[in-house]
């Protein structure tokens, strides 16, 4: 049992499973399984990871444990097992894990799937996985720093943390630029208290409670957690000649997420003792 004083992780996880699993029946946007081109050419679709100058993720996933921490929907865990990695996905919302039981199905894939909230892993093991990717997903969660610790505690040492997050500036901001063409910053940085809702769109899910985590809280968790930042990115969704108003238009102004990776030092601050030198994951960067 995790330590949950005034019960506001319990109440979020509560309600926020609830809200993914209408979202996953509504069939929204983030709730769609990959079709069969993805399928065709998994190792295409995964790409490099990271930025367009410098390749983040291995060439080749044959045999590397990788962990799908808040990633159901059918999407990275299949994809990740096509790919020819040994997958576990693990996820809050029963019906985005059906998506992942019905895609792993269809296709005849391998998938360990597993229903919990990505601030308690202890279901698995001490260095279990070699990558773990993480899609947009802190933003769910009131506090991070035991995301990041139980991420930490997971991965092999030398293992990779690809992690994304929604930007803290963008979810401070309105979605709509206001009379005068510009966008507003609206609200504060406040540890453990939700956004006010929004109107459905890409930048906020219809009915999550969503958080914004500061820079500290995003990149200083992660190093404090064990992990070694290597690179960062903010994924280029920026269109010319956008409609005003629009993802694209915005998003020259306020870049919508941040993509970080992140290698495990042996998460010594975490587990609290040095690693054996010369203690290796196998995974080599290409
Ligand atoms: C952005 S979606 C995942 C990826 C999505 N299928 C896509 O296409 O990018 C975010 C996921 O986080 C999950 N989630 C929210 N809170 C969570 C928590 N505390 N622990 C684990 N998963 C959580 C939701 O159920 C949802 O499936």
């Amino acid at each position: 049992m995790l330590e949950d004083p005034s019960g506001l992780r319990a109440t979020v996880l509560a309600h926020n499973a609830q809200a993914w699993d209408r979202l996953a029946a509504s069939k929204a946007a983030l709730a769609q399984p990959l079709t069969d081109g993805a399928f065709r050419d998994p190792h295409g679709w995964i790409g490099g990871g990271g930025s367009a100058t410098r390749r983040w993720l291995p060439e080749r996933f044959d045999g590397l444990e990788v962990l799908c921490v808040a990633a159901g929907g059918g999407k990275h865990g299949p994809l990740y097992a096509a790919a020819g990695a040994r997958v576990t996905v693990v996820d809050l919302s029963p019906a985005m894990l059906a998506l992942d039981h019905q895609v792993a199905r269809e296709r005849g894939i391998n998938l360990q799937i597993v229903q919990g909230s990505m601030d308690d892993l202890s279901m698995f093991s001490v260095g279990q996985f070699d990558v773990v990717i993480h899609p947009v997903s802190t933003c769910y969660m009131p506090e991070v720093s035991r995301v990041f610790c139980e991420v930490s505690r997971v991965t092999k040492p030398g293992g990779l943390y690809v992690s994304q997050h929604k930007s803290p500036t963008s979810l401070q901001a309105s979605l709509v630029p206001g009379a005068s063409g510009r966008y507003e910053l609206r609200s504060p940085q406040t540890r453990g208290t939700p956004l006010p809702p929004e109107m459905p769109s890409r930048l906020r899910e219809f009915g999550v409670y969503e958080f914004v985590h500061s820079l500290s809280d995003l990149f200083g968790g992660i190093c404090r957690a064990g992990f070694t930042i290597e690179d960062v990115c903010e994924p280029d969704h920026v269109q010319s000649h956008a409609d005003q108003g629009s993802f694209a238009q915005r998003a020259a102004f306020l870049p919508p997420y941040i993509r970080i990776l992140a290698r495990s030092n042996g998460g010594q601050a975490f587990r609290g003792s040095p690693v054996a030198s010369g203690l290796k994951s196998g995974l080599q960067m290409e």
